[in-house]
């Protein structure tokens, strides 16, 4: 039975229709902001490969996360550049560090909103690696310490929750275990548990001043090629104890975040990343593309694919349409 009597095209004769047809919807509070925190006060610098993102002193950040909350926009995702960087990371978990004042100050000054805190020691290692070096190889188990005391001190900072986005083995299990001793057993765990090796993430890499000074990191995070082993990956998280798990970038990677999933029960997160925003951002400035519609057209896509919520740059000019 086709046509004349099959006519798809009825559900999409009037605006009033296509709305009532829609299988898949975006809210403003499906979005998460990431912050770039940087010490001093009163510092706002742009980002030059991502035009409307800056790095900002705390105290711009909480104006920042207040404009944020308004729009409807539950949750920021904060990373932080310390004052100096140095081989062990130890920006990354002192008590005092960068993103541990950011998120004591954010959740004073704007209680309502969820902190969610990067774990990972890029951005506090002199030579721009996850982890630690030794002899040009980051060492797994050695990195893991580092790692679990930087998410205890900034769940004691206020973190509401922690998101290590290193891709060190068992550092899902390492994390949980310590916050557990310190009587953090309440603060979950969001795992960027299938990151792959992008060239995507190139333009964040200069506004946390992380490209490795030697090598890559393709011996910790994934192939593009491959997409059981992100299941794999995905798996272990979860076992170790991981509530949520994110899938980084996100367009390029859509059937990873569909079969992640079918596959698992926890919510699934997709990183739409900096790359991701800078393509958009300079297509649109040579009037290639509508950036609006380009953009809310990925966002949707990305929750087709089955991602419950997104991290991107552009959630804020994203809230600000959907109110029209
Ligand atoms: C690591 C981290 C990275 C991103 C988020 N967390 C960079 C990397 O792995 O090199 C990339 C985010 C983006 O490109 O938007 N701390």
């Amino acid at each position: 039975m086709g046509f004349p009597v099959q006519r798809p095209r009825r559900l999409r004769r009037t605006a009033l229709l296509r709305e009532f047809a829609r299988e898949t919807d975006l809210s403003p509070a499906d979005l998460i902001y990431p912050l770039f925190v940087v010490p001093g006060r009163q510092v706002r610098q742009e980002i030059g490969s991502m035009p409307g993102q800056f790095n900002l002193s705390v105290d711009e950040a909480v104006g920042e996360a207040r404009e944020t909350r308004a729009l409807g926009i539950p949750a920021v995702l904060l990373f932080g550049i310390p004052e100096t960087k140095d081989a062990k990371a130890s920006g990354a978990y002192d008590d005092d560090g960068i993103v541990q004042r950011a998120a004591r100050a954010l959740k004073k000054e704007v209680p309502d909103l969820l902190v969610i805190t990067d774990v990972c020691l890029c951005e506090y290692t002199d030579h721009g690696h996850c982890g630690v070096v030794e002899a040009e190889e980051i060492v797994n188990d050695a990195s893991l310490e580092l790692l679990a005391k930087t998410a205890v001190s900034q769940a004691r900072a206020g973190a509401d929750v922690v998101a290590p986005s290193d891709m060190m083995d068992g550092r899902v299990g390492a994390i949980r275990k310590a916050l557990d001793s310190a009587r953090l057993s309440s603060i979950p765990i969001l795992s960027y548990a299938a990151k792959y090796a992008s060239a995507f993430y190139g333009p964040f890499r200069e506004a946390v001043q992380s490209t490795p000074s030697f090598g890559d990191r393709r011996s910790h995070q994934m192939d593009p090629a491959n997409v059981r082993e992100a299941l794999r990956e995905v798996e272990l998280d979860i076992e170790e104890g991981a509530d949520m798990v994110m899938i980084k970038p996100a367009l390029p990677y859509l059937d990873v975040i569909h079969r992640v999933r079918a596959a698992f029960r926890v919510p699934v997160l997709a990183y739409h990343v900096s790359g991701e925003y800078a393509m958009l951002k300079a297509a649109e400035k040579n009037g290639w593309i509508d950036g609006d519609r380009v953009l809310m057209e990925s966002l949707i896509a990305m929750r087709r694919a089955g991602a419950d919520r997104i991290v991107t740059y552009a959630a804020r000019e994203a809230a600000r349409l959907l109110k029209g």
